[in-house]
């Protein structure tokens, strides 16, 4: 996959920075958006939603995953996240994972301190649990 350029990536981050203004996060204060962009070229945002049974707490990029495979879409080739404060806000390891089953060539594009870092998610997660592990699995497509 070709490397995302840097408007792309820019414009991802944007993204994710206006669907973390919707996140809802009164426990944690910590306020997260995530854009994912897709094969086809379209692009499904999300943020974290936090519940009063703390562990129900879902962060953003699963949440955009989750509403894009609702849409049909299973193709990921890049997820920006935006974090609180200015701050870089890589995925948490329940988020690797789950984004990793769909493509883990996707690359993951992080800001903070006025600074854009880009990552191939599998450096990310090195020797991730897939399909392949399970005896008999079948991917579907
Ligand atoms: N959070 C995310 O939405 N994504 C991440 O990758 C890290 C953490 C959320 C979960 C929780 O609502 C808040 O940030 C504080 O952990």
């Amino acid at each position: 996959m070709t490397e995302i350029d840097r408007t792309c990536a820019q414009k991802l981050l944007a993204m994710a920075a206006e669907a973390r203004g919707r996140a809802y996060a009164p426990y944690s204060g910590f306020h997260v958006g995530a854009a994912i962009l897709f094969e086809n070229g379209e692009t499904i945002c999300g943020c974290n939603v936090e519940n009063a049974s703390y562990g129900l707490s879902m962060c953003a990029e699963r949440g955009a995953m989750i509403a894009a495979v609702v849409k049909g879409l299973k193709k990921p080739v890049a997820v920006a996240v935006s974090g609180e404060g200015g701050t870089f806000c890589p995925p948490c390891g329940a988020c690797r994972q789950f984004l990793a089953e769909f493509n883990p060539d996707m690359q993951v594009i992080l800001e903070g301190s006025g600074d854009i870092k880009l990552y191939t998610l599998k450096d990310l997660l090195p020797f991730s649990f897939s399909l392949e592990g399970l005896s008999g699995g079948e991917k579907e497509q």
